[in-house]
């Protein structure tokens, strides 16, 4: 299977290669773009593989069997159906699809059903949400979900190399440079993206809207404040939600030690720290909300838990490739070249 990764030279894009390999992923030949030709390789099963610019040209010339976007936005916009034209399938890592009624938001451990053999282009959801709906999505299984709010903390990386570089300066103490909407070492930022009129900003309008995609519950109340925190990998969220039907902690316990892709701690906590450069996604601190009705082995409907995934990998390279996984299982995905 010839693959092709544009954006090789990120840190989606170097997680992606790395995860291809422990996975075993029968690629026979890899070719890697930038946003330019570079001068740079980057290495592949002990080889060396050149860079170059990506172009609908050299996409069309190329004839990969999967193209995976680790890009931009625009990037994607501009290249993601020329790819697909050229007889690829693409795995997409930007925003640019994830809306869209014709694309799958999938993951495969909640959703794989969501798969039809007319799609082409697959996005990966945004890494918090994936993380957060790995979460949810024993529990909406097992009673059902009413409502949803979290609070995020997220890791400098998920703004790409440019969060990890701007951290980095600022701790040998360099001036902030702007990747941040305020200083981020020894700090939050409440602000991931541009705020709208009524004051969200554009990373929790992404979790709203496609964890009601992937939950396949689009009347699903969710609410969500993002923000980043100077951790340099992996993502924690504080959830609260409601349950359709009264539970116990035992029982969504239950759900979450059958549910693939999930790790629950019935004791203790977990940090970012724990989890980086993981696969799984942790739920600790998983506990009725404090109220008056609140006795220990009583059902309820109001519960909180803290989450924490390494969003380079779950929330980005290590789903995307899971959905190739899953193509090649569903026999959507023939390679036109066979693995070596
Ligand atoms: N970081 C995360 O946690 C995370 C999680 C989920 C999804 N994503 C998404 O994944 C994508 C990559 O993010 P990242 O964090 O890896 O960013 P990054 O570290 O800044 O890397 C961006 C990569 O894309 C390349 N690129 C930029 N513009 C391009 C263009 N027009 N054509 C071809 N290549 C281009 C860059 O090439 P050069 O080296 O030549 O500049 C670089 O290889 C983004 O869409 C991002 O939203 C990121």
């Amino acid at each position: 299977m010839k693959v092709g990764l544009i954006g090789a030279t990120g840190v989606v894009g170097t997680t992606v290669l790395r995860v291809l390999e422990e996975r075993r992923v029968p690629v026979s030949e890899l070719r890697a773009y930038a946003s330019r030709d570079r001068d740079v390789t980057v290495r592949f099963h002990d080889a060396d593989v050149p860079v170059f610019g990506a172009t609908v040209e050299r996409l069309r010339r190329d004839g990969n069997d999967v193209v995976i976007f680790a890009s931009s936005d625009d990037a994607s916009a501009e290249m993601a159906h020329a790819a697909v034209e050229a007889g690829a399938i693409v795995i997409d890592n930007s925003s640019t699809f994830r809306l869209d009624p014709g694309c799958p938001l999938v993951i495969p451990e909640v959703n794989a059903d969501a798969v039809q053999p007319q799609h082409r282009i697959f996005p990966v959801a945004n890494c918090t949400a994936i993380i957060l709906c790995m979460g949810l999505a024993p529990i909406a299984k097992s009673a059902g979900l009413r409502s949803v709010r979290v609070a995020t903390y997220q890791a400098v990386s998920g703004a790409g190399r440019a969060g990890l570089d701007a951290l980095e300066a600022e701790e040998r103490g360099g001036k902030p440079n702007g990747t941040f909407a305020a200083p981020i070492f020894r700090n939050v930022v409440p602000q991931i993206g541009s705020f709208d009129a009524f004051g969200d900003s554009g990373e929790e309008k992404k979790v709203v809207l496609e964890t009601r995609k992937m939950l396949g519950l689009p009347k699903l109340h969710v609410a969500a404040t993002t923000v980043r925190v100077p951790v340099r990998r992996a993502h924690s969220e504080a959830v609260f939600f409601e349950t359709e039907r009264p539970t116990t902690r035992e029982e969504l316990a239950r759900a979450f030690d059958v549910a693939g892709g999930v790790v629950y701690h019935a004791d203790g906590i977990v940090t970012p720290l724990d989890v980086e450069d993981g696969d799984d996604v942790h739920v600790a601190r998983l506990r009725p909300e404090a109220d008056s009705l609140r006795e220990e082995g009583m059902p309820s409907s109001r519960f909180q838990m803290w989450v924490v995934g390494d969003q380079l990998r779950k929330g980005a390279a290590t789903n995307g490739v899971q959905i190739i996984e899953l193509l090649l299982e569903k026999g959507l995905l023939r390679a036109r070249t066979s693995a070596t």
